[in-house]
């Protein structure tokens, strides 16, 4: 349990949303009387006046805006924010009151009962995104996906795209915040030293007024993030060092296998020979791999043994995905047979890799 008088700021980024702050302010009063909080609005200059709104709702509510002389985008006006509040606990909310400001309470409940980092999500029990196409409930379950297939820290939870949380601010000392998109979630679960995460449900609204600021060029620079989060939380590293085992295990497997075998032996007696190289080299590969590239990740259940039966099992796969690949390319669609290996190799990497990465050593 954490000591309950902790200072609540909420960081809230704007662009041209005057209409929406009075209601805005009004809810999450409502919300959070008799606690002890403040607003912090971020505005990039909106055209339409809403740090003036802002200045009039300052007499009555505790909120404050800081405005930036030019239009520098979500994530950087949020992570501003994150510098110049006061609070010992922070949280983000978007203004346009698709993020229900009734749901403060909760988040700070349960940060208050032990959680460093708790999530406003549409994708646990209770929660949903409301009226969205299907189109869009698609791109954002795919987008989800990938987060959580490129960057393990965020399989812990189940909407890692949230645009509403609320945190701990000890869990971000010593930790620079970069995002190139807007997910700033994103940054906090990756770069963070946030141990305990909770979520909360809760259903994406409607756009109250105004229009949507973000647009198609957010998917790739939502991509681009992805890219720049493996490199800073050292998961690009892992699949380097992962290459690296691969690249042993593969001078083990060639030297075994012409130690034990000579170019007249029989076609049995080198197949046998080949697959004592190979299961060599897999137990090569996966004690290497279990030292140095995922020796941050022991947690999985069955232990030593248990991970090494896992890394057999994909590694067999990984081999009939070879196999697949070299036959079918070269068969039908007739390739040169060397071409269909490389690809083969990349593909049974890739398919070892992910599938190691997911299985074998937990997150
Ligand atoms: N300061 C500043 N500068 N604020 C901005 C800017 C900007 O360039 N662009 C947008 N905002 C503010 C908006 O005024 C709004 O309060 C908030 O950021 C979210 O912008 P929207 O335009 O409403 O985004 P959205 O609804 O498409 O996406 C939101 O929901 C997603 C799903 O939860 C964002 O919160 C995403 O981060 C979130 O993933
Ligand atoms: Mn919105």
């Amino acid at each position: 349990m954490k000591n309950t008088n902790q200072h609540l700021t909420i960081v809230i980024p704007t662009y041209n949303e005057s209409v929406n702050i009075q209601p805005l302010i009004e809810r999450i009063h409502q919300n959070l009387v008799g606690n002890s909080y403040d607003v912090l609005i971020v505005d990039d200059n909106s055209p339409d006046g809403t740090s003036d709104r802002v200045r009039d709702l300052a007499a009555t509510y505790p909120i404050s805006v800081v405005v930036r002389k030019d239009k520098r985008g979500l994530a950087s006006a949020v992570v501003d924010g994150f510098q110049l509040a006061k609070g010992d606990f922070l949280a983000v909310m978007d203004a346009d009151l698709q993020h229900p400001p009734e749901i403060l309470s909760q988040l700070l409940d349960a940060a208050n009962g032990g959680a460093d980092l708790v999530i406003a999500s549409r994708y646990v029990k209770g929660g949903s995104v409301g009226n969205w196409s299907a189109l869009r409930r698609f791109i954002s379950a795919g987008a989800g996906w990938l987060a959580h297939l490129v960057l393990p820290s965020t399989r812990k939870v189940k909407d890692p795209m949230s645009g509403c949380f609320l945190f701990d601010r000890e869990i971000l000392s010593g930790v620079t915040l970069s995002p190139v998109g807007y997910k700033i979630l994103l940054e906090i679960l990756c770069l963070s030293k946030a141990q305990k995460v909770a979520e909360v449900p809760y259903r994406f609204e409607n756009r109250r007024a105004g229009k949507t600021k973000l647009s198609m060029i957010t998917q790739t620079d939502y991509i681009r993030h992805l890219l720049s989060l493996m490199w800073r939380c050292g998961e690009a590293a892992r699949i380097i060092k992962f290459m690296s085992v691969g690249a042993t295990g593969a001078v083990v497997n060639l030297s075994l296998l012409a130690l034990l075998t000579d170019n007249e032996a029989p076609l049995v007696e080198l197949l046998v020979s080949g697959a004592l190289a190979f299961e060599a080299a897999v137990i090569w590969n996966f004690i290497l791999n279990d030292h140095f590239t995922f020796r941050d990740r022991h947690r999985s259940v069955g232990g030593f043994f248990g991970r090494l039966w896992r890394f057999n099992v994909i590694s067999l796969g990984g081999l009939g995905i070879y196999l697949g690949t070299l036959a079918l390319l070269t068969e039908t669609l007739g390739l040169f047979y060397i071409v269909s290996a490389a690809i083969g190799i990349v593909a049974a990497f890739g398919w070892n890799f992910l599938v190691n990465n997911w299985w074998t050593w937990r997150e």
